[in-house]
């Protein structure tokens, strides 16, 4: 959470606006927005943000550029329209007149010449403020607060399509009375302009804003990582049945093409901003995007769900350990359906016609949106997803469901501690490895045949059979194979390839299927009595900059937080957290003890400090702190962590949201046998 911004000063101003002591103007007014016919669908379009900051390519060339790309590229014609600029945009000062005074550096012509170019191309033009009296950028510009009209005349004259109005140097003046007198400006001019509220779903927009703005951001802001995206696609998901036609929930821009995740997270970005019905607006510099980046935005099948003119957001109809499941029902009857793994090990996981509400059809045609396959099933739909990965599917109760081939999920797993682990395979050791071919059509397949391939050195050997002549509909083909590591195999990631070839009653030639899942070779285990801090972990994940080692979590920059300190005692030894984190330690069934005492840390105590401590050994919770604020005094934890080969070192946000949860480990110690 950004910890920058004032929120007790605009809580304070809402209390003496609820108590009746201030009353704003526009709250009297009773207006209530009419249906405008604006953002039916989620906008769709481009803003500079995420790819360039204030950073000097951001300019009338980089705005011209992109509205060439959206026609050259088909992107217009994919369905993105507006082409958004965001802060930076103008000089520090008013003019004399008290209008807003476009950068010459970056806007020589202004700001209408670029509005009139990207009107040109048939798209739109979108532009930035901030309900303060200063945008959020240090060099940031002056903002709209008490300007309102003549900002959006201003914005009218030029042309301006779409409004992004942000949160920064509010002066703790209630956001409803901001955000509803800008609404009223805007429509005074006459002009229709989109009305995007950025106050990062702090006075929950969701609840009062469906008649002040087309669309309200749920979180923080987004930025380029897999934590990141994944904390906001989460928070967002929650909020489902605020949003519906002309007014949407707003996850923030996208990251596709960025660089900061991979083309497997960036499709589960995509696809979970899809399903969530979110604003698509594409937030990567396209001057220079790769092939890969083009291809994940314009995927119109996918597009094609974010826009379904029914306008409701997917739901979530289940969420084991990570494995999401996302249901949007679309106009005309089908449904859309995200299965999404947020750890990192693969999944195969199903869903039923049932869970989506289709009801009982005899076959069902699934469209896959990424891997543009069309196929049939019984009624149950299975995929098997990579570590971060999702399918994505569109799918309608067909009569004629016999003309598409059985859909059939070929996967492979290694035996996992618990939910998310990573596929430990300790050096000396049988591993168990599953391979499974499930075919969810009614029509049989045959000839299915099952392979393991291993690491030089590594053998798998099948321990149930791995060939069967047929797999009838609504079946599952399982094989179990010990994987034998080598005693002196060294520490790393290890690739372990599965493969399946099988016949297919609606293809001639024979399919074949490749996954590739991994072992991971631990390290030694520790010995003797050892600080945790001087331990490397296995992976280690935080909620606000990185994890500390003998240090408490300042900001986002590694090693700003300074010595940990709890209620005034220091601790030279121990990790700075903040939630959510958690930190895997390799044991090896080798420990037995992990003692520490924990607490807020003292910089950053503040009554939003909420978190809890737990500690786990493999799948096993066994400590539990239960709440912890700023005022506890520091306490004692100790966890019973014997037989464990992980141990995990979990904080939890309180249920209070995130803000302030630095969260120190103090003289942080594990026992184990010193052989
Ligand atoms: C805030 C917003 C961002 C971006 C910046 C610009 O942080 O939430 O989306 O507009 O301001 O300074």
């Amino acid at each position: 959470m950004d910890q920058r911004r004032s929120k007790w000063r605009t809580a304070a101003v809402a209390v003496l606006i609820t108590a009746g002591v201030l009353v704003p103007p526009a709250a009297q007014a009773q207006h209530v927005r009419k249906d405008d016919g604006l953002a039916l669908t989620p906008p769709m379009g481009f803003n500079n943000w995420n790819s360039t900051h204030c950073r000097d390519e951001f300019d009338e060339a980089m705005v011209k550029g992109i509205a060439d790309l959206f026609v050259a590229k088909g992107l217009k014609d994919a369905g993105y329209q507006y082409v958004n600029i965001d802060d930076c945009w103008a000089l520090p000062d008013r003019d004399g007149g008290g209008d807003l005074v476009p950068d010459p550096a970056r806007f020589p012509n202004g700001i209408k010449h670029v509005a009139d170019y990207v009107h040109g191309k048939g798209l739109k033009f979108g532009l930035y403020t901030s309900a303060g009296t200063k945008t959020c950028d240090s060099d940031g510009f002056p903002g709209g607060l008490d300007h309102e009209e003549q900002d959006a005349r201003l914005f009218a004259s030029w042309g301006v399509d779409y409004l992004k109005y942000d949160n920064c140097n509010n002066q703790g003046v209630d956001a409803r009375y901001r955000y509803t007198k800008m609404r009223d400006a805007l429509e005074a001019t006459g002009r229709e302009i989109v009305f995007s509220i950025c106050e990062w779903g702090e006075n929950k927009p969701w609840e009062w804003a469906r008649d002040v703005g087309h669309l309200w951001r749920t979180t923080g802001d987004i930025s380029d990582s897999w934590d990141s995206m994944l904390s906001i696609a989460k928070r967002n998901m929650e909020l489902d049945r605020h949003a519906g036609p002309g007014h949407w929930n707003d996850p923030d821009m996208l990251e596709v093409g960025n660089g900061g995740m991979t083309d497997v997270e960036y499709r589960s970005h995509f696809s979970l901003w899809a399903i969530m019905a979110a604003p698509l607006l594409i937030g990567s510099d396209l001057r220079k995007a790769t092939p890969e980046t083009f291809a994940i935005l314009e995927n119109r099948e996918v597009i094609a769900v974010d826009q379904d003119a029914l306008g409701v957001q997917g739901k979530v109809v289940r969420n084991d350990g990570g494995t999401h499941v996302l249901v949007k029902p679309l106009s005309g009857g089908d449904r859309a359906v995200l299965l999404f793994n947020e750890n990192d090990s693969p999944v195969t996981t199903s869903v039923t016609a049932a869970e989506l509400g289709l009801g009982n059809a005899t076959g069902y045609r699934v469209r896959d949106l990424w891997a543009k396959t069309t196929t049939h099933t019984a009624g149950s739909i299975t995929a098997a997803l990579p570590p971060h990965g999702s399918a994505m599917f569109r799918v309608s109760a067909a009569n004629d469901w016999y003309r598409y081939p059985p859909a059939v999920t070929t996967a492979a797993s290694g035996e996992l501690l618990y939910p998310g682990a990573l596929p430990i395979a300790p050096p000396g050791r049988s591993v168990t490895y599953t391979t499974s071919v499930t075919n969810d059509g009614r029509l049989p397949v045959s000839g299915v045949r099952a392979r393991l391939g291993v690491p030089r050195g590594w053998t798998a050997k099948a321990t149930t059979p791995s060939s069967t002549a047929v797999l009838s509909g609504q079946k599952a083909f399982t094989t179990t194979w010990q994987v034998q590591v080598p005693a002196d195999a060294v520490e790393g990631r290890f690739p372990i390839e599965a493969s399946f070839t099988f016949h297919s009653p609606n293809e001639r030639a024979p399919v074949h299927r490749k996954h590739s899942v991994e072992a991971y070779v631990p390290g030694a285990a520790p010995k003797g009595d050892q600080f945790v801090s001087d331990l490397k972990w296995l992976r280690g994940t935080n909620g606000w900059g990185p994890v500390e080692v003998d240090a408490t979590n300042g900001e986002t920059a590694a090693g700003d937080g300074g010595p940990i300190t709890i209620r005034g005692t220091v601790f030279a030894k121990g990790l700075g957290t903040h939630a959510p984190a958690q930190i895997e330690y390799y044991t090896g069934g080798n420990c037995s003890a992990v003692t520490a005492t924990v607490g807020i840390d003292d910089r950053k105590a503040d009554p939003a400090s909420l978190v809890s401590y737990e500690v786990w050994a493999d799948g096993r919770l066994v400590h539990d702190s239960g709440p912890v604020t700023a005022t506890d005094a520091a306490r004692p934890l100790a966890a019973d962590v014997s037989q464990a080969v992980v141990v995990r070192l979990v904080v939890r946000d309180g249920g209070n949201g995130n803000a302030y949860d630095h969260a120190d480990w103090g003289d942080l110690r594990i026992t184990c046998r010193s052989a």
